[in-house]
Formats: C-alpha cells, sequence, structure tokens
C-alpha cells in the first residue's frame, strides 16, 4: 500500500486523475472501475480537462461502476447513471454502451448481480479501480460488517451512509436504503486500486483504513492486502496517521521507474 500526501485537495484530485490518465494512454482499451460520491468531481472534471486538451481518449476504454440505488432510474438525478453521465461520460468520447453500472430496477437482483460479475469478467477484469471512502469505511457500498470476498449484491445502506449523502438528496427520507455494490472480494480483484480522501470529515475513518486492524468492519481496511493500492490524501484526511512522515520521505525518494506517471 502506497500512500501520497499532498499539499493542497486540488493536488490529490490531479494526481488521481493523471494516475487514470496514464492507465488509459498505457492500455487504452482499460477497463476502469469508477466510483462516485462528492470527492470524485473534480477528478472527472480533471479527465474531461485532458480529453479536451487532445491528451486523452476513452474511445476504446471500457467501464464498471461500483455501484447503484435500488429503485432509481437511470433519468433520476441522484442516480450514479445520471451522475456518471453529467460528471464524465457525455465531455468525452466514451462509447456509452461500454460504460456499465448494476441495474437499480432489475426485478431479479440475484440474477442482475450475477450478471455484473460475469460482465466484468468478460471484459477481462478491472485495471484500474478507483474508490473513495464512506466516513463508516465503506468501499463501494460495502458497509461495516461486510463479508471481505464478497461478490456484487444487494446492501442495505447503514443510517450513517443515508445521513453522509442526505444533503446531495435534499432529505435524509430520499435516499435509497439498499444498493446494489460490487463486492469487497470483486474489488480485491482489480489489478490497482486507487483510493482518494480529502477533506478532514474523512481523517478519523481513513487512520482506521490505513493503519488500523484488517476487519469487516472498516471494509477499505482490506485495501492493505491489496498487492497494488495506492492511497491519495490532502493533508486535513491525513492528519491522524502516524506514519505520516515516513509516507512523504518514502513519496519523495521513489525510485523514477516506479513513478505512476
Ligand atoms: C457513497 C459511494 C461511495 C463513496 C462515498 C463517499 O457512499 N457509494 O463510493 O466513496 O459515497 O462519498 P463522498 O465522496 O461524497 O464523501
Amino acid at each position: 500500500m502506497e500512500v501520497i500526501i499532498t499539499d493542497t485537495k486540488n493536488q490529490a484530485e490531479e494526481i488521481v486523475a493523471k494516475i487514470i490518465q496514464s492507465q488509459v494512454n498505457a492500455k487504452n482499451n482499460s477497463l476502469l472501475g469508477l466510483a462516485t460520491g462528492r470527492t470524485m468531481e473534480s477528478v472527472y472534471s480533471q479527465l474531461i480537462n485532458f480529453h479536451k486538451a487532445n491528451e486523452l481518449s476513452f474511445s476504446s476504454t471500457s467501464t464498471v461502476n461500483l455501484d447503484e440505488y435500488v429503485g432509481l432510474a437511470p433519468t433520476h438525478d441522484q442516480s450514479y447513471r445520471y451522475y456518471m453521465n453529467d460528471k464524465l461520460f457525455n465531455h468525452v468520447d466514451i462509447n456509452l454502451e461500454n460504460t456499465h453500472l448494476p441495474n437499480g430496477l432489475a426485478e431479479d437482483i440475484p440474477a442482475e448481480c450475477k450478471k455484473y460479475e460475469d460482465k466484468i469478467n468478460s471484459l477481462g477484469g478491472i485495471d484500474l479501480q478507483l474508490l473513495g471512502i464512506g466516513t463508516d469505511g465503506h468501499i463501494g457500498f460495502n458497509e461495516p460488517g461486510s463479508s471481505l470476498a464478497s461478490r456484487t449484491r444487494i446492501k442495505t445502506l447503514t443510517k450513517e451512509t443515508i445521513e453522509q449523502n442526505g444533503p446531495i438528496f435534499g432529505a435524509n427520507e430520499d435516499v435509497p436504503k439498499h444498493a446494489l455494490t460490487m463486492g469487497v472480494g470483486t474489488i480485491m480483484d482489480a489489478h490497482k486500486v486507487v483510493l482518494l480522501a480529502t477533506g478532514e470529515s474523512k481523517a478519523k475513518i481513513v487512520a482506521d483504513a490505513v493503519e488500523g486492524p484488517i476487519t469487516a468492519w472498516v471494509t477499505a481496511s482490506i485495501l492493505q492486502m491489496h498487492p497494488s493500492t495506492i492511497i491519495v490524501l490532502d493533508q486535513e484526511s491525513a492528519a491522524n496517521l502516524k506514519n505520516r512522515d515516513y509516507y512523504k520521505w518514502a513519496y519523495e525518494n521513489k525510485p523514477d521507474w516506479q513513478k505512476h506517471y
């Protein structure tokens, strides 16, 4: 696990955007695992800028998103399909047919979840998975107590997650109680993982995930077992880490051949 701590939020977002750019430039037909949430909005703006500057093309790229709310149609402005189209896909040269999210309206949910896993496999597996983190430690919607070997399935959101996402919907009552999410095991199968967390509201959970025990009660902590994970943080989200000085030292002394872009 590599921890990169930047001086500003903007720098953290820029590093993540550059890692994605260099993944797609190195392998245009990459399968990207994408994430939603407020944290990712600036990353997607950066990718749009790279595209407009002719420095990035998604023409052969496919994507799979981590999750989708149960019961929200793709046209609902809080669905994750709407978010992805609005924040990224509609502004770049990706073929929308190559972009995938779980279907939150599926009648047969177990069948939909199996189909999603099959889709990821048929596309050759995820080359790079982008992650945010919930204040309860979730990745995707893998709430505390999720099996660390879980696959795509339905999860009931915690009250904390509903409160965290309530302001985006307008009211907590409007947040769906269920979501379809890639499992922790699905995420762990990605070749490379990049987790971005910014702001002081994430400081406690970032320290638990990065330096605490590996536990199903902080599902992001399993990333300590992933062979190729990069955690990108700003000063605020990194504030509770004990080994900050070492992470900075290691980054400053990184061999050129190991650099991400
Ligand atoms: C939701 C998403 C997560 C995301 C989290 C954090 O719960 N399912 O993938 O990481 O929100 O969101 P934000 O970036 O808005 O803090």
